[in-house]
């Protein structure tokens, strides 16, 4: 049975054809039901339409606060069938609403809960990490609360941090590790979720 999965974006959306390509390969029991964004004119809607995923912009002009933003999100997410969220690169916050508790995925690009939180993001964590001396870097795919980068986490991967590093080397083999890892957690989620059925 293959597993129905949203994906909410605010950028260039590698997650996205990631999850899109492993699909079609046969090599992630899922489809991409809907692609989610909060903004008009990104890379990744484009990537969503070159794979045939459904999309929604929703609110780019940023009326909408958290929990209203949330409350047609999710309705979206049911409207397309989908019994998973993965964010990936969406940047704008959320109130998981109770019955899509434990249903939305996050990936960071740290070993949380090593920086992460509001204003942790992007090449900001890179820098982070480096000027903070670190030996090992990663990335967390968690499950999502009210919390920026909170919920449990599911899934780790450790990088080594190389003495010569700039921010952007780290952060493409933080990337290459994000790519492997966060098809992993969504098969240990499907294999979880098997094994624990939802009550009727
Ligand atoms: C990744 O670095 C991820 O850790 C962070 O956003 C980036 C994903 O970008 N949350 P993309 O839009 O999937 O390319």
């Amino acid at each position: 049975m293959s597993h129905a999965l949203a994906v909410f974006v605010s950028g260039t959306g590698r997650h996205l054809e990631n999850f899109a390509r492993l699909a079609a390969a046969g090599e992630l029991d899922a489809r991409v039901a809907l692609a989610l964004a909060d903004r008009e004119g990104i890379a990744a809607l484009e990537r969503a339409a070159r794979f045939d995923v459904p999309t929604e912009v929703l609110d780019p002009e940023r009326a909408l606060d958290p929990t209203a933003f949330s409350e047609r999100a999710f309705a979206a997410v049911e409207a397309s069938g989908a019994e998973l969220v993965a964010l990936a690169g969406f940047l704008r916050k959320l109130v998981v609403p109770t019955r899509f508790a434990g249903r939305v995925l996050n990936i960071h690009p740290s070993l949380l809960p090593a920086f992460g939180g509001k204003g942790w993001w992007g090449d900001r964590v890179h820098r982070g990490v480096l000027e903070r001396g670190c030996q090992f870097s990663g990335c967390s795919v968690h499950y999502v609360d009210d919390e920026y980068d909170h919920g449990p986490i599911l899934l780790q991967r450790c990088v080594p941090v190389r003495a010569d590093d700039t921010v952007e080397a780290l952060a493409a083999r933080v990337f290459e590790a994000e790519l492997e890892a966060y098809p992993a957690a969504l098969r240990v989620h499907f294999a979880r979720a098997r094994a624990q059925p939802p009550p009727p």
